[in-house]
């Protein structure tokens, strides 16, 4: 065979290979401009035929492979190209147990900050570059409140566009979240829990300092507030990405979505994108000691009077849940309350048990805001009765809740003692 069709039958097999990755990868799924593809692939070879000169042809070939590989999603863009599409996970013994197949959207595989949050922390940042807000390695710096889960995001998005990160969190949470914080070399401030009246509250906080910086002259670039519990960012990035993905990974068919919430942002998010085109389907909060979404959903009143002023201390150690559970009113959770259709209360020793119950009959570490999602998602399919499909969020992994979480559940072991599902439920 001369050098030019040995060249030609490499082609051939490599852009094979290019296109059945191309196929794998969903390049040509519904929505993406198949027809134009296919010019550009017809353009490409029709050029491969005219050149002589092996060198060019090499790089042709080597140039249509690599775009189609690119373009097939097998090579990601940057640490933000890990964001999104998370696999939907089967909850074997959930299933078996209750006979519905209970489903899990496993977020903790969400490449930059392992949770849900880096969908909303790279709309935040992306929004603001549109807006003119950011500029890169400009000394903007963006400000947040969190628990940790979104300064986590913030902070590993943050790195990757030439921002820096600031964040704010109460000093009850889990160390390894402010430890990886600061190794992802975020500056960290450490607070007191406090009302939302504080003034040093970590959301209020977050807040202020971003206005410190805009406002001193001696700081290069500015202070950009995140804001995720009123931001439209949140509940859009889900509304955009987790629900639509959710739709789709189970062909429309699902009866109910089950979530607990934090700013909100999740739960409302894909309310407002499966409920219009399910009608049916049930959107089921999740919700743990000390928050009160629960009577928000169940009774329209969340609050008492006091409560709205924001006068009740509400100290985040009434729970060891971290992530989910809310007393004041945010436009995140607000903005899809009215599709929410019930809320179920799950106990800390219900959350405990049940994250000791998914590593020994499926190998699945998680942390506390998840397993409260599994405890619920399970309580649902005990009302709903078999044959049922719910979907719930894994939303991060265990190794964020060792210090906390993990350290007050029972040895893992699959001893024979170990309680039922029934149990951990009615518990
Ligand atoms: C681990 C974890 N799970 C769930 C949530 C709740 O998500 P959302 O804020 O969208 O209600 C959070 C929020 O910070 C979180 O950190």
């Amino acid at each position: 065979m001369s050098n030019h069709s040995q060249l030609y039958t490499l082609g051939a097999f490599l852009l094979g290979i290019g296109l059945t990755v191309a196929y794998q990868q969903q390049l040509f799924r519904p929505g993406y401009d198949r027809r134009s593809r296919r010019r550009k692939i017809h353009q490409d070879i029709s050029r491969l035929s005219k050149t002589d000169d092996i060198e060019s042809l090499k790089k042709n070939l080597t140039d249509i492979v690599e775009s189609l590989e690119r373009e097939a999603g097998s090579i990601k863009e940057g640490i933000e190209g890990c964001i999104g599409n998370t696999p939907l996970i089967k909850i074997k013994s959930l299933s078996d147990a209750t006979g519905c197949e209970i489903l899990a959207k496993a977020e903790f595989l969400n490449g930059a900050g392992n949770s849900p949050k880096d969908r909303v922390a790279l709309g935040i940042i992306q929004l603001a570059e549109e807006r003119g807000l950011l500029v890169p390695h400009s000394g903007d710096t963006v400000y947040e409140g969190t628990v940790g889960s979104t300064g986590i995001s913030l902070a590993a998005i943050c790195r990757a566009r030439g921002y820096k990160a600031h964040i704010c969190m109460p000093d009850d949470m889990a160390i390894e979240k402010s430890d990886l914080l600061q190794k992802l070399g975020a500056e960290v401030e450490r607070v007191r829990p406090a009302p939302i009246v504080d003034q040093n509250q970590f959301v209020n906080l977050a807040r202020t300092r971003a206005t410190e910086h805009t406002k001193n002259p001696d700081k290069p670039g500015r202070g950009l507030f995140a804001d995720q519990f009123e931001t439209e960012a949140n509940w859009l990035a889900h509304f955009a990405g987790t629900g639509p993905e959710i739709y789709e990974q189970t062909g429309g068919s699902l009866n109910a979505f089950v979530s607990g919430a934090g700013t909100g942002g999740t739960i409302s998010g894909v309310a407002l994108y499966l409920k219009p085109k399910l009608p049916d389907i049930k959107i089921v909060l999740a919700d743990p000691p000390g928050s009160g979404l629960f009577n928000r959903v169940k009774y329209g009143v969340m609050f008492d009077p006091k409560e709205r002023e924001g006068t009740r201390r509400r100290h985040q150690v009434d729970t060891i849940i971290e992530g989910i559970g809310i007393n004041r009113v945010t436009h995140n959770f607000e903005v899809g309350r009215e599709l929410v259709d019930d809320a179920i209360r799950v106990t800390d020793d219900q959350a405990l048990a049940m994250a000791k119950w998914l590593v020994e009959h499926d190998g699945i570490f998680v942390g506390s805001s998840s397993a409260v999602n599994c405890v619920a998602a399970t309580k649902l399919a005990k009302q709903l009765g078999p044959g049922h499909r719910i979907v719930t969020l894994l939303c991060d992994s265990g190794a964020r809740h060792l210090s906390k979480f993990w350290a007050s559940t029972e040895p893992v072991g699959g001893s024979e003692d170990d309680v039922s599902l029934e149990e951990i439920i009615n518990s």
